[in-house]
């Protein structure tokens, strides 16, 4: 395993994304760990994109559970039905949020988060076991582009489910 993700400066984010996604498959691909390996992949995305705030909320008992996340605390629980996140797992899509002041129901963990992007993560037999969310403290931060490439990483994880 790579002790230091390397991240070429001066790219954009698709570039970014295709130089990291090899380098978080050998972050996880010999560690069986779920824990593990959510804590690794929201420090590499946070190392790589300097994000305010990236994490995961993982289903269970009945409701989203905060999980391995880097930024500032959060919120520890959300219901299926609640908020950006759980808009992303009852509607099993990804979301994306412009600006979360216009988005009815959104959860404010911190009132710097402007806008962020929500996906879920799926096991094997189709249901959601958890999402990722990515807040920025900028408007408008996220576009197709970071759906694809945290897509692609999200598709790493979920054949370990
Ligand atoms: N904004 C999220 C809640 C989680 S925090 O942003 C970390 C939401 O509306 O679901």
């Amino acid at each position: 395993m790579a002790e230091e993700l390397i991240i070429p400066v001066g790219t954009d984010r698709k570039e970014i994304y295709e130089v990291l996604l090899p380098q978080i498959n050998s972050l996880i691909e010999t560690e069986s760990d779920l824990t593990a390996n959510l804590a690794n992949i929201a420090a590499a995305l946070k190392e790589a994109f300097g994000f305010f705030w990236v994490g995961f909320y993982v289903a269970k008992e009945g409701q989203l559970v905060l999980g391995p996340f880097q930024g500032p605390i959060a919120c520890t629980r959300i219901p299926f039905h609640k908020g950006v996140c759980g808009a992303s797992y009852s509607r099993q899509k990804t979301i994306i949020v412009p600006d979360v002041d216009q988005f009815p129901g959104h959860i404010a963990c911190a009132s710097a988060s402007k806008s962020e992007i929500v996906l879920p993560v799926f096991h094997r037999n189709g249901t959601v076991a958890m999402v990722l969310d990515v807040d920025s403290d900028q408007l408008n931060d996220f576009s197709e582009t970071d759906a694809e490439g945290l897509q692609s990483i999200l598709t790493l994880l979920e054949r370990k489910l």
